[in-house]
Formats: C-alpha cells, sequence, structure tokens
C-alpha cells in the first residue's frame, strides 16, 4: 500500500461518517462515539505495531484495519437505533458489506504480484479482520498475517473499548439524566454469580449470560483474557482500565477474588514476555 491510499482512506473515512450526523442529538452523540473510537483505535494499533515491529507496509494496512474496522456500526445505528448486534445486525459483517457497495477497497492491488489470487491480498487482509473482530474467539484455521492483522484490530479495539466504557460509566455516575448514550442492560445493584465463576475459572464470557450492567463490566475485567499480546496488556495495565471498572463494581468478597485473579493473570503475562526479551 502506498503512503497516498492511507491518506485517501482517512478522507474517505472522514467523508463517509460526515453523512450520519443530522438533528436527532441521540443519534448525533452514538455516532460521534464511534466515529472518535475508531480514530483512537487506530492510535493503538499505530502503538502496538511499532511495540511490536511491524514493517511500514503491514503498519499501513493495520491502520487501514483499524480505521474502517467499525464501519458498519454507522449504518447499523440509523438502522436500528442500537449497537446492540443480536438485536439488529452483525456490525462486522455490516462492515464488510459496507465497504464492498462503496467500492472503497477496489484500489488496493495484490503486492505479490499474483493479480488478487495470491497469499497477500491487502484486500481480502482488510475485509477479514474487520469481518473477524467481534467474534467470540477466531476461527482456528487462521494463519499467517490474516491471523496477525485479526489479532492485532481485536487488541486495539479493546485497548479503546475499556476507554470508552470508563469514562461511559464515569460520566453515567457524574449525570445519570444527562446521560446521552445508549443504555443496554439494567442498571442494578446485583451481579450473576456464574459470571464471577467463570472469571475466577479463567473462561471467557458468553455475552448471552450477562442480566446486568455490574455483569457487563465484570466482563470486561475478563476481557484480559482474550487479549493476544503482552504490549495490550502493559497498556491496559498503565492506563489503570482495570481499576477505573473495579471503581464501579459493588465492594464485595466475590469482586475482590476477581480483582486478585485479574491482577495476577496480567501482571504474569506481561512478566512472561519480559523473560523472553
Ligand atoms: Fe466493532
Amino acid at each position: 500500500m502506498e503512503q497516498v491510499q492511507l491518506e485517501k482512506f482517512r478522507a474517505w473515512f472522514d467523508d463517509y461518517v460526515a453523512g450520519f450526523y443530522g438533528d436527532d442529538e441521540f443519534v448525533n452523540a452514538n455516532i460521534k462515539l464511534k466515529e472518535e473510537h475508531s480514530r483512537r483505535t487506530c492510535d493503538e494499533m499505530i502503538y502496538l505495531a511499532e511495540e511490536l515491529g511491524l514493517s511500514d507496509e503491514q503498519k499501513q494496512i493495520a491502520e487501514v484495519i483499524a480505521l474502517l474496522h467499525d464501519i458498519g456500526r454507522f449504518e447499523q445505528f440509523v438502522r436500528y437505533g442500537t449497537y446492540n448486534d443480536p438485536r439488529s445486525v452483525n456490525h462486522c459483517l455490516l462492515g464488510v458489506e459496507v465497504l464492498r457497495q462503496t467500492k472503497v477497497l477496489d484500489g488496493l492491488a495484490c503486492t505479490c504480484g499474483c493479480a488478487g489470487t495470491g497469499e497477500r491480498n491487502e484486500r481480502q487482509l482488510i475485509e477479514k479482520a474487520i469481518e473477524y473482530h467481534g467474534l467470540r474467539e477466531l476461527p482456528a484455521d487462521l494463519e499467517g498475517e490474516c491471523l496477525l492483522f485479526s489479532r492485532l484490530i481485536r487488541d486495539a479495539d479493546k485497548i479503546d473499548v475499556y476507554y470508552v466504557v470508563t469514562d461511559y460509566y464515569r460520566q453515567y455516575r457524574d449525570n445519570p439524566d444527562g446521560f446521552k448514550l445508549e443504555v443496554e442492560l439494567p442498571n442494578e445493584p446485583g451481579y450473576s454469580a456464574q459470571v464471577v465463576e467463570e472469571i475466577l475459572g479463567g473462561r471467557l464470557i458468553d455475552y448471552r449470560v450477562l442480566r446486568t450492567w455490574n455483569d457487563m463490566k465484570l466482563c470486561q475485567l475478563g476481557w484480559v483474557y482474550d487479549v493476544n499480546f503482552a504490549p495490550t496488556l502493559e497498556r491496559i495495565r498503565q492506563r489503570g482500565f482495570l481499576e477505573k471498572i473495579l471503581e464501579f463494581l459493588p465492594e464485595t468478597t466475590d469482586i475482590e477474588k476477581v480483582k486478585e485473579k485479574i491482577f495476577a493473570y496480567v501482571d504474569s503475562r506481561i512478566e512472561q514476555e519480559r523473560n523472553k526479551k
């Protein structure tokens, strides 16, 4: 990919997203949330690409994936008024559909000289990473750069979603009546024993078992099990996202155990990685 193509994608994104703003304040606030998330995910992706020593070409592909990974969100919100996939549409697949309909990736050539059929088709790498970024788990048969970029976007996305949700909880606590964003689960005081059990067992949580906002917060703590790269965990640790989520959970023995488990896991993975260097 040429630098000029990356700039073309940035300009296309600006134009495309600008078209979703209108008179409805609720819609605008939600569109803005995803627009800003996409831009910050690019920054996180650049950080990861740098830390992991990717080539310049790989860095450019990674940035395009980050910029476009949630491109389906805008259409999803204006069509259905929600970012909840089970209640509306799979936003990852919708994103790939948007990219095809708008033909924005059509200019990307295959860089290995195989006329678009070979192993390094940039367009395919971008589409696949976007398609897979919201899956609970990546398909087991992914390999090579397809696996690399699919892992990268899931990590970059998580770092920024941690930023978004911690800010979101703070805004809601400070001014619940002025809160302009969608709240997907009931904000009740309790949490589900099953969710705590899964985290203490080191397992990823199925979104279908979540009942309350606190369950969602616990699930977000458990995302660390799904992180692919140690620099991602370092970033999460440095920015204090886990501590911030814990601030919004009740102070019980269960939550204290979850806290110990999660920190022990993150710190031991960071340590293992440091020892490898
Ligand atoms: Fe997404």
